[in-house]
């Protein structure tokens, strides 16, 4: 069986054969959030399906396109979709793109989700940064190997200011707050959301734990963003549905994509 680092080494250089060499930032689109990756100028696009070891989505309509190219200035490597933990997918399977831009020198990477407020500061449509996460998800994408590595900062301060000046400057409020990370499908119970309020997080989801560690572990600096697509289970007592999340994203995300760019901008 080829290790994990073979097959690192593969999908790297099977997608640097194809790019000129450049720094690129690296940014995942979380479910909703990939439009953005559709004004990635001078791109070059592979679906995940193409790319040697890459992990495919089963959920029919999840995108899954890596794509290279020019973005306010900037060369990136974006994911537009992922693979999710809930799907049955190991977190290294998972963590897998992100370990592949770290080896193909990324060194800044923007991670977005769509999340629950457990929090009444915010509200759907709101974007709130990741100051820190609590991973509840049961595992670890560095599990099998004596990888401590350290994420006392693992969301980058100087990521954060950038990021908070971009809102500014585009008159944007920019919430904050410790994401948490859950194993889903399911969505939480409103005991497990209020667990997650005295615990110190303010954000529910299902995602973004297992590729921010190990972006940290290949010594990337991290940017997490999350788009507040509902209040969290038994904060404001309505049932809560994949769709109106889905929805949300949608309607929310013109102020996402400028926020995201403006960061690029200023990067
Ligand atoms: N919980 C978990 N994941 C989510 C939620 C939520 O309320 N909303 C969007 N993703």
């Amino acid at each position: 069986m080829m290790s994990i680092d073979d097959k690192t080494r593969e999908a790297a250089g099977f997608l640097s054969k194809e790019l000129k060499d450049a720094d690129r930032t690296g940014i995942v689109l979380g479910s909703g959030l990939g439009g953005l990756a559709d004004e990635i100028q001078e791109t070059k696009v592979w679906d995940f399906g193409e790319i040697p070891h890459f992990p495919v989505s089963s959920v029919e309509g999840h995108r899954g396109q890596l794509i290279a190219g020019s973005l306010c200035g900037v060369e990136v490597l974006a994911m537009a979709g992922r693979v999710h933990f809930y799907e049955g997918f190991t977190m290294k399977e998972v963590s897998f793109p992100v370990r592949v831009m770290g080896a193909m020198g990324v060194k800044n990477i923007i991670i977005t989700n769509a999340g629950g407020a457990a929090n009444s500061r915010m509200t759907p449509g709101d974007i709130a940064l990741i100051e820190d996460h609590i991973n509840l998800m049961g595992d670890n994408p560095l599990r099998g190997s004596p990888d401590f590595t350290d994420l006392t900062s693992v969301y980058s301060d100087t990521l954060k200011e950038l990021a908070r000046r971009a809102a500014e400057n585009k008159g944007i409020e920019l919430k904050s707050g410790v994401y948490v990370g859950n194993q889903g499908p399911s969505y939480e119970t409103p005991a497990e959301v209020r667990m997650a309020r005295i615990m110190g997080g303010d954000i529910v989801g299902m995602s973004t734990v297992p590729e921010v560690i190990t972006a940290s572990s290949c010594g990337m600096s991290v940017l997490g963003l999350s788009m507040i697509t509902n209040m969290a289970a038994g904060i404001t007592g309505e049932k809560l549905s994949h769709r109106e999340v889905i929805a949300t994203t949608e309607s929310a995300q013109e102020e996402f994509k400028t926020l995201v760019r403006e960061i690029l901008a200023l990067m």
